[in-house]
């Protein structure tokens, strides 16, 4: 190997493109989309208003927004074949897997599907933010045994999906969370899953194999599944005066914590704290169960930060105080990767749509350790 070849593992530290959609400073823990401080947006805005801010790169004034919300809320039923994905599916498999599948499938019904055009791809990322809501609240329904609730038009996007998951009138407790969550989880840069968004759609292929890529790459434990794992290990813990001695004996046998951790921030990621703040105001309205989670979550953050915080940079994550929240809004564990996908969609368009204005097949290099020029033995003298 020669002096100047380095190897990247995990592309850690790598640059692969310009983008003006998303900045992450890991150092001081801030985000921003467009521009604008994730603090401020969870303060003023609404999923609609950021997917738009997300994928068109400035608010929407009035006008816009409201015919951006219309033609979220026109894409929000799904085909019938979708449907009987989910039925044939949900309560059987992973609502991941299910997402995965039926993304993939929403392609087939879309006559669009290889128009590239500007005006087709909008289109289409419009459709995809407001399908993967219908598809994973359908899945979470029709898993707790109730049939397909058609989309309501009068309904915001994240009242739409509360409606749709559980079949009435969702109440403000459980919308609040639910937005906020939508408007948290929005975007991240080049993070994995759209990272393998941007490798599918690099080769030109449609916008439903870059955002299928997506899903596939958020579903893992290291990516958008910790928020699962963060929350099992907090029943794992069950009662918070266990939680200094399970995460103790957890680290000593050199296991992970979920949703502490990140690659890009060496801070307190600023997504968590506002979940936590959020989690902190519900302190004297919540159940039992989610009043526990919470001191749980509380003394495992504060033993985290003291054992691995400034020392080596290991904070909680947008996913560790998840749980809880979603909890609060009587959403089911299986259902929170999908919602981060729900969620994400927004910023993969963004980023795919980006990255086609000055497109350049992805593709690295390895450095190869193994023989070469072998002679071929037939397989009979092997
Ligand atoms: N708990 C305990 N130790 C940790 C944790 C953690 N959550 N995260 C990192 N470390 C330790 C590692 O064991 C490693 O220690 P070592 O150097 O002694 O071997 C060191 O910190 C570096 O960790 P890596 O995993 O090599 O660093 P990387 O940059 O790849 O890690 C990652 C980023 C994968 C997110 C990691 O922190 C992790 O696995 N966290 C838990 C999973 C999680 O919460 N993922 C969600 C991230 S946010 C999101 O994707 C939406």
């Amino acid at each position: 190997m020669g002096d100047e070849l380095q190897i990247h593992k995990g592309l850690d530290g790598v640059y692969i493109a310009e983008s003006t959609i998303c900045k992450v400073d890991g150092a001081v823990g801030r985000l921003y989309y467009r521009g604008y401080s994730i603090g401020e947006i969870a303060e003023n805005s609404t999923y609609e208003e950021v997917a738009y801010l997300l994928i068109h790169g400035r608010l929407p004034k009035a006008a816009e927004l409201e015919e951006f919300s219309k033609r979220l809320k026109a894409e929000r039923d799904l085909p019938a074949e979708v449907v009987r994905i989910i039925q044939q599916s949900a309560g059987k498999s992973d609502p991941m897997d299910i997402l995965r599948t039926a993304v993939s499938y929403l392609s087939i019904s879309d006559n669009e599907v290889k128009d590239q055009s500007y005006e087709s791809n909008i289109r289409k990322s419009i459709r995809l933010i407001s399908k993967i809501s219908s598809i994973v609240a359908a899945t979470g329904r029709i898993a707790d045994g109730g049939v397909y609730v058609k989309p309501d038009s009068a309904l915001s996007h994240s009242e739409n999906f509360v409606y749709m998951l559980k079949g009435r009138k969702p109440t403000k407790e459980e919308i609040k969370p639910v937005e906020m969550m939508f408007m948290l989880q929005a975007e991240h840069s080049t993070n994995a899953s759209t990272f393998a968004a941007l490798v599918a759609g690099s080769t030109l292929a449609d916008l439903y194999s870059a955002v299928t890529s997506g899903i596939a790459a958020l579903k893992g434990p290291l990516h958008g599944g910790a928020d699962e794992e963060a929350l099992r290990m907090m029943y794992a813990i069950g009662d918070p005066s266990n939680t200094e001695q399970y995460i103790n004996e957890a680290l000593a046998g050199k296991k992970k914590i979920m949703g502490f951790g990140h690659r890009v921030y060496k801070a307190y990621d600023p997504r968590a704290k506002i979940i936590k703040e959020y989690l902190l105001t519900l302190q004297n309205s919540s159940s039992e169960e989610v009043r526990r989670l919470t001191e749980i979550a509380l003394r495992g953050e504060k033993l985290m930060i003291d054992k691995l915080g400034a020392s080596h940079g290991i904070w909680p994550n947008v996913d560790f105080f998840a749980g809880p929240v979603y909890i609060s809004a009587g959403i089911k564990i299986d259902l929170f990767t999908p919602m981060f996908a729900a969620s994400r969609i927004a910023g993969w368009c963004a980023h795919v749509l980006e990255y086609w204005e000055d497109n350049k097949l992805i593709r690295p290099l390895e450095l190869y350790k193994g023989q070469i020029d072998l002679k071929y033995v037939p397989i009979d003298k092997r």
